[in-house]
């Protein structure tokens, strides 16, 4: 039988909320380092993580409905303080929503590789994107990024090395809440390993 999937509206910031920028210290009630995790999916790296390192304010962003409502629940049933989600497009929310300097850390795990040529103008790592994760990272701030996609994974690296007087990069821990043998603790990259596929990551730091 399917889980009757609970609101928990604490846990949720609502787009139509917002007004201009976010003052992240008040919706956390606390100031601590932020990271943000793009297309949280069921949000198993946002979950662990954020119970692995509870000094950390975190912040899920997930476009799909039916994961948001997932990712809410379990949240909610977890009773996590230190995790907010908030349902929208990411390129969008961090135009509007998020201020300069803000952030310490991006995540972007599995990203939509959008394998069809003529999609791949769909996939979140396009050069206005990274000007937005670069605006809104302090200097040292890091964006980390897992995909099994070799193509899209090129792509990226390409695209971060044509930033290089603003970016450099760095070593790819694997996250506190991450099981052994993984990198990051997503249901994709849990997946992926049962079907032995290869992972490619990357981390880059904000140098100024
Ligand atoms: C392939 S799934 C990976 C989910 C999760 N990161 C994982 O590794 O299990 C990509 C997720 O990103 C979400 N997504 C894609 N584009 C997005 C955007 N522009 N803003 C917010 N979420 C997005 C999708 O809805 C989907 O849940």
């Amino acid at each position: 039988m399917a889980r009757i999937l609970k609101d928990y509206p604490e846990v949720s910031l609502r787009p139509e909320d917002l007004d201009g920028k976010i003052d992240f210290a008040n919706i956390f009630g606390r100031t601590a380092p932020l990271h943000i995790e793009i297309g949280t999916g069921k949000a198993a790296f946002l979950l662990n993580q954020a119970r692995a390192r509870p000094d950390l304010n975190f912040l899920g962003i997930e476009r799909a409905r039916k994961y948001y409502r997932y990712a809410v629940d379990r949240i909610g049933r977890w009773g996590l303080e230190n995790v907010r989600i908030i349902r929208t497009d990411a390129a969008q929310f961090l135009a509007e929503s998020v201020p300069d300097n803000s952030v310490d850390c991006f995540h972007v795990y599995f990203p939509d590789p959008w394998p069809k040529r003529r999609h791949h103008k769909r996939r979140f790592f396009n050069p206005a994107n990274l000007e937005q994760l670069l605006r809104c990272l302090r200097p040292t701030g890091q964006i980390k990024i897992a995909t099994d996609h070799a193509e899209y994974f090129e792509q990226i690296q390409m695209l971060l090395s044509a930033y290089s007087a603003g970016l450099e990069k760095t070593n790819f821990l694997p996250a506190a809440g991450a099981d052994r043998r993984e990198w990051v603790g997503t249901n994709f990259e849990r997946k992926y390993l049962q079907q032995n596929r290869p992972i490619y990551t990357i981390a880059v730091k904000k140098i100024r």
